[in-house]
């Protein structure tokens, strides 16, 4: 096949970051998607109405001078002590979710949560007000291997614990993760990125160290990156996509920051990682339908055109070196 035609996809799972450089990397993003969640780990970060309203207004900001038109979705991010009130105050400014950072685990993210029982109000709250969990799920304690494994049991004492609460466990990277949303009920649900179903542990540090690889949780082995991939192209709507674009400038890079800069190749990856799997045909479904369903959105009108062209990922973009930098990738997306 040379040419395909599908729905615009979304992004459930993206970093926009703040400040000068988020006009580059939203424009980047609408080239693709029609529709993102932005991720709320920003300086302050959104943990109040005004907080959320301030940074949809930097996001649609950045993207006014976008050739795309996309629309912006946004989160909260959930802090020890947030109150009924506050939850609800985001729900009201117009937050489809709020994030759980387990204290540490990431970017930004010492104000995270140190246990589920410190923010049992705001999950409460988030369960009555129908507002998806999103949960990175990593246990900063484990040693980084583990460290997805061993947070599913907290995973699974929250999932217990609020019966009607939506949850989205972000950025799968383990065959053990794609078992246990599968053994959760469906409104358990899970993101997966374009770099955990294309590379491994050995394309991060199998040859020379590659910081474009680098990101949280981290690559794994190929059988864990063979269960993601049969969860993708499985049609089974808890599994769909988000990028987890994370763009570091290479001064943080060269200092170890956790995040790769996905947006610019995730859909190239996507579309070669279902060809290669014979599951072309299911690609709209895992981009541009399961998510919507799961958050209750419409789908995207509008469409993403792939062509089979072939290009080679710069080493540099918007100031960032982007993932896959420097590989030749055989489709090329553009939004029609
Ligand atoms: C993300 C970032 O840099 O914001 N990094 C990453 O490695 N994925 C954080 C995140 O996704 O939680
Ligand atoms: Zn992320």
């Amino acid at each position: 096949m040379h040419e395909l035609t599908m729905r615009a996809p979304d992004d459930f799972h993206v970093h926009l970051r703040q400040g000068p450089a988020m006009a580059a990397y939203a424009s980047r993003s609408a080239a693709c998607f029609a529709r993102f969640l932005v991720m709320p780990n920003v300086v302050p970060p959104p943990v109040s109405a005004v907080g959320v309203a301030d940074y949809r207004r930097a996001v649609e900001s950045a993207l006014a001078t976008s050739a795309h038109r996309a629309a912006t979705l946004m989160s909260f991010k959930i802090v020890p002590g947030m109150g009924r009130d506050a939850v609800l105050a985001c729900a009201g400014a117009g937050a489809v979710a709020g994030k759980y950072y387990p204290a540490g685990a990431i970017t930004n993210s010492a104000d995270g949560v140190p246990g589920p029982e410190a923010v049992h109000e705001g999950l409460a709250a988030m369960e009555d007000a129908g507002l998806v969990l999103s949960i990175h799920g990593e246990d900063p304690l484990a040693p980084v291997l583990e460290r997805e494994e061993g947070f599913l049991p907290v995973v699974d004492s929250i999932v217990a614990r609020y019966p009607r609460l939506r949850v989205v466990l972000e950025h799968l990277s383990t065959a053990a993760a794609v078992d246990a949303v599968r053994n959760w009920p469906v409104r358990v649900a899970a993101t997966i990125t374009a770099h955990h179903l294309s590379f491994t542990i050995d394309d991060l540090a199998g040859e020379r160290l590659d910081p474009g690889y680098f990101c949280k949780p981290l690559l794994k082995t190929a059988r864990d990156r063979n269960a993601l991939v049969a969860a993708a192209i499985s049609g089974d709507g808890r599994f769909f996509f988000g990028s987890d674009s994370a763009p570091h400038p290479p001064a943080a890079k060269a200092t170890g920051a956790a995040g790769v800069y996905a947006a610019p190749v995730a859909i190239s990856l996507a579309a070669t990682v279902f060809e290669g799997a014979g599951a072309l045909d299911r690609l709209e479904r895992f981009v541009s339908e399961s998510g919507a369903r799961f958050y209750g959105l419409p789908l995207n009108e509008g469409g993403l055109r792939l062509t089979r062209e072939p290009w080679t990922v710069p080493a540099e973009l918007d100031g960032v070196v982007p993932l896959a930098a420097g590989t030749t990738q055989v489709w090329r997306a553009s939004r029609v």
